[in-house]
């Protein structure tokens, strides 16, 4: 059965992002996919600190949750990143769980298709387009991956779910997201 690892990133406890990565995990579950879901609002992922030990031990040096999750990314079929836009760009949070998977390059790894999902205050394509090139950079490093594609949720706001009809648009949007995986 094909194994999808979300990582939501957002550390809001209230989050867009993580509101519509769930939607999406229920959708992937509906389809009959494994799914598993990680938010690093209760981890603890410290910066790489570029020493490089890790392309030699395939372990990092720093003892924190990112190790477990880069195992995951690694034994996964099929990776979902989730990220609140900040400044154009993916957030802080993600990019640092990327840069701890470093431990990953020069092993093996089953993961092919990585999306990312994003939520931001503006709408349109060039809100994300700097964050997915992030992400690209990432898959460029690991050949046998793939950037499948981008769910984003702009303009969006979860504290008006109830009165807001966009939000309940992309929600539907984001289970539909899921089953497609
Ligand atoms: C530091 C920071 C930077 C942000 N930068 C942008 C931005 O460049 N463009 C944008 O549309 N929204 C920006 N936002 C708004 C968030 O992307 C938006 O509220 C998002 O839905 C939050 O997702 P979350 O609830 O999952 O954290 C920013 C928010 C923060 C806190």
């Amino acid at each position: 059965m094909k194994k999808i690892l979300f990582i939501s990133s957002s550390l809001r406890p209230k989050s867009n992002s993580e509101f519509l990565a769930r939607e999406a995990a229920k959708g992937a579950e509906e389809a009959g996919y494994s799914v598993e879901f990680v938010t690093l609002r209760d981890k603890t992922v410290g910066f790489c600190r570029g020493c490089l030990a890790c392309q030699k031990t395939l372990s990092c040096v720093i003892k924190d949750d990112a190790n477990e999750i880069a195992e995951k990314v690694r034994d996964a079929d099929t990776l979902v990143f989730v990220t609140p836009i900040y400044y154009y760009e993916l957030s802080g949070q993600l990019k640092t769980m990327l840069d701890r998977c470093n431990p990953l390059y020069p092993q093996e790894y089953r993961f092919r298709d990585v999306y990312l999902m994003t939520t931001s205050a503006e709408d349109g394509e060039e809100v994300y387009e700097t964050a997915a090139n992030g992400l690209k950079g990432w898959i460029a490093c690991f050949p046998k991956s793939r950037f499948a594609g981008v769910f984003s949720g702009g303009g969006i706001n979860m504290e008006d779910i109830a009165k807001d009809e966009r939000f309940r648009k992309a929600r539907e949007d984001a289970r539909q997201f899921g089953k497609n995986l």
